[in-house]
């Protein structure tokens, strides 16, 4: 969305039509609350705008088929070290060879995923976040393979977008997952231990620390099964670390397919 708002010309790819269905209309409905606020006072230039960025955009569930027209490919599938790599390794044989390949994983190594192509040095890490129309970071991940006509490249690219890139070595968590889910792992422990209600917990970070969101919501928008994925990944790595020690509440609301605000309940219900 925010690369065919920008002028680029997109093609999303997902596993099926339905999906896609589901994704342009979730693209429609995001870019009419941005329209709103952008052109309040001109509803014709708004209705152009959206008219334009949508022309940039098609779809496919091809991606080998696709690939051939690419400059840049973001992957932002399942966050899963196999089936990444497996998918960068399929599309390195039928990209071009100026492609640069970006990786939107919030936990797993970029340089990893990397040696799975023949491209590692146009390979980086290219990191947005949720609702990403309206977070202005993105942060890029150049691995020591990178280079550094690539690296400039995503710093351009996330400009062009209209977003403020920060840089991190490709570590895990980068800056800000580093930062954000191990509190919101401390958050579902305090809630465990029974100190204090999971409404209080958000309250109090909303009034305290001034968080737009309280860690129990964060955690339901951004979907409890990549919250899992990323402690259990981070876990396996450093099983001693007790930051990323698994939590058998996220555990079990995961196991009954309550993942968030994407399934309708997670630690709340939504309607
Ligand atoms: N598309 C377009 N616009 C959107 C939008 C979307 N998907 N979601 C929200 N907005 C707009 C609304 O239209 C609204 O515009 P307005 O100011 O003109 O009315 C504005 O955002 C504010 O929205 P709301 O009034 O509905 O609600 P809030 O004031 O609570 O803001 C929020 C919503 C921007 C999501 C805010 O709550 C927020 O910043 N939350 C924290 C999000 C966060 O921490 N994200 C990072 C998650 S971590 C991550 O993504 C990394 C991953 O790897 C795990």
């Amino acid at each position: 969305q925010v690369a065919a708002a920008s002028g680029h010309t997109v093609v999303l790819v997902d596993q099926s039509d339905e999906i896609l269905k589901k994704s342009t209309k979730g693209i429609e409905e995001s870019l009419k609350r941005v329209t709103k606020k952008k052109f309040a006072d001109k509803p014709e230039a708004g209705a152009e705008f959206i008219e334009k960025t949508l022309k940039n955009l098609t779809t496919s569930t091809d991606a080998v088929a696709v690939v051939h027209s690419t400059d840049l490919v973001i992957e932002a599938i399942v966050e899963n070290q196999e089936i990444k790599s497996e998918l960068f390794k399929r599309l390195d044989k039928f990209a071009p060879e100026h492609t640069i390949f970006a990786s939107n994983t919030s936990s797993l190594q970029i340089t990893q995923l990397a040696n799975s192509t023949t491209r590692q040095d146009r390979f980086g890490g290219l990191h947005f976040f949720n609702p990403v129309p309206m977070m202005k970071l993105v942060e890029v991940i150049k691995t020591p393979m990178t280079s550094q006509k690539t690296f400039e490249s995503l710093m351009d690219f996330s400009k062009a977008v209209g977003k403020s890139p920060v840089s991190c070595k490709d570590t895990p968590g980068f800056i800000v997952n580093r930062l954000l889910v191990p509190y919101m792992m401390e958050a579902v422990r305090l809630f465990e231990r029974g100190d204090a209600s999971k409404e209080d917990i958000d309250v109090a970070m909303k009034l305290g620390a001034g968080y737009p969101m309280g860690p129990f919501e964060l955690l339901d928008y951004v979907g409890l099964d990549t919250s899992k994925y990323i402690i259990d990944g981070w876990h396996s790595l450093e099983p001693n670390n007790p930051l990323f020690a698994p939590s058998p509440l996220l555990n079990k609301l995961v196991e009954e397919k309550k993942l968030g605000k994407k399934t309708g309940e997670g630690f709340y219900k939504y309607k």
